[in-house]
């Protein structure tokens, strides 16, 4: 139907666009790797003279057919990534993109078996470069990272062990979380609760992907397992009335990052996704972008989408913000600077 918009409707939906995209915000959800700008990942290929052309589609852009495909190219983009200086760049590169989109606080999955296969030592030099670019970004775009380390499910259980030394070694105020991401369909969250126990024990928040391609009994196994505050996604979650109870009951926050479950085929569109009713139920809801590029998407366009699809006003935006403040896995000092922040909101 050929639906027509009034100039003043034209104008009031500009004005809301332009204040969410001005609104400062929190980024729960990101992978570093996955935040690469295909150009960079270009670049990288074109210098270590490796042909990636087969990840790019002919408009440049990662292309891929369904999840399990996703993660290959992932993987693939993640091989021209060598050095503790392509991190460095990697991470600067990503940092002035979310600046650009408001973040003002992103936490961001780092993954030692992409930084030197998850060997402590190498994986310290990576992470001072990651670092550096992190106090450059604080420095001159004004937006704050922390590390989530996490592991990679399809790895297996052994890798992970190796990634918890990892993160054991390094906690501190830069890396305050732990978590898992990967194929959901491979082992199971009773294989990860070593490395959990480990990350828990050196004081790292907890986070777990679930409930993105596996069903609620993945969110279950996940909380009942490795215990995290957070659920990466969760969204299936909305499929089992009991667990949207017990999310909500035990105040478990959920990394939903909508554009990202669109473009691997798990929604048709944003006004067909689970958030706003798992808002409603009383689950905590958080929104991130996942992998921006490779989902054609932006913490602003995520919003904008939100707003056109569920009617969501400034006082549920300031929700969202207020929830990921109090669920970042960061220190008092780090939370009340950034809620100061969020008091400048337009
Ligand atoms: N790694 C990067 N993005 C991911 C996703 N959406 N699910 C699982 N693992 C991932
Ligand atoms: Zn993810």
């Amino acid at each position: 139907m050929n639906q027509r918009i009034s100039e003043t409707d034209r104008e009031r939906i500009a004005q809301r666009d332009a204040a969410l995209a001005a609104r400062p915000k929190l980024e729960l959800h990101l992978h570093l790797e996955g935040a690469a700008p295909p150009d960079f990942i270009r670049a990288q290929a074109k210098r270590k003279k490796t042909d990636l052309s087969r990840i790019f589609d002919d408009r440049g852009a990662y292309a891929y057919r369904d999840f399990t495909d996703f993660l290959r190219i992932y993987e693939a983009a993640c091989t021209v990534l060598t050095t503790p200086q392509d991190f460095h760049d990697l991470t600067l590169a990503v940092l002035e993109q979310s600046a650009a989109q408001g973040v003002v606080y992103s936490e961001t999955f780092l993954s030692p078996d992409f930084c030197g296969g998850g060997d402590v030592i190498a994986w310290r030099d990576y992470l001072a470069a990651i670092e550096a670019a992190a106090t450059q970004a604080q420095r001159d775009f004004g937006i704050t990272l922390r590390g989530c380390i996490t592991c990679i499910r399809h790895f297996g259980p052994q890798q992970a062990r190796q990634i918890a030394r990892c993160a054991q070694a390094t906690a501190g105020p830069f890396v305050t979380g732990f978590g898992i991401a990967g194929d959901e369909g491979q082992f199971h969250p009773s294989d990860f609760t070593y490395p959990f126990d480990a990350a828990r024990e050196a004081g790292l928040g907890l986070t777990a992907h679930a409930g993105e391609w596996g069903g609620p009994d993945s969110v279950r196994a996940a909380l009942d397992y490795l215990r995290p505050s957070r659920i990466g996604h969760g969204v299936r979650a909305i499929e089992d009335p009991r667990l949207v109870d017990k999310l909500a009951e035990a105040g478990v926050v959920l990394e939903v990052c909508p554009g990202s479950n669109i473009a691997l085929g798990l929604y048709p569109a944003h006004s067909r996704h689970p958030i706003d009713k798992l808002r409603r139920a009383g689950v905590p809801v958080t929104v991130s972008t996942d992998d921006p590029p490779f989902f054609h998407t932006t913490m602003t366009r995520e919003y904008i989408q939100l707003a056109q699809s569920f009617g969501w006003e400034e006082d549920i935006f300031a929700q969202i913000a207020q929830t990921a403040l109090d669920a970042a896995f960061c220190d008092a000092q780090t939370r009340s600077d950034i809620a100061k922040k969020l008091e400048t909101t337009p």
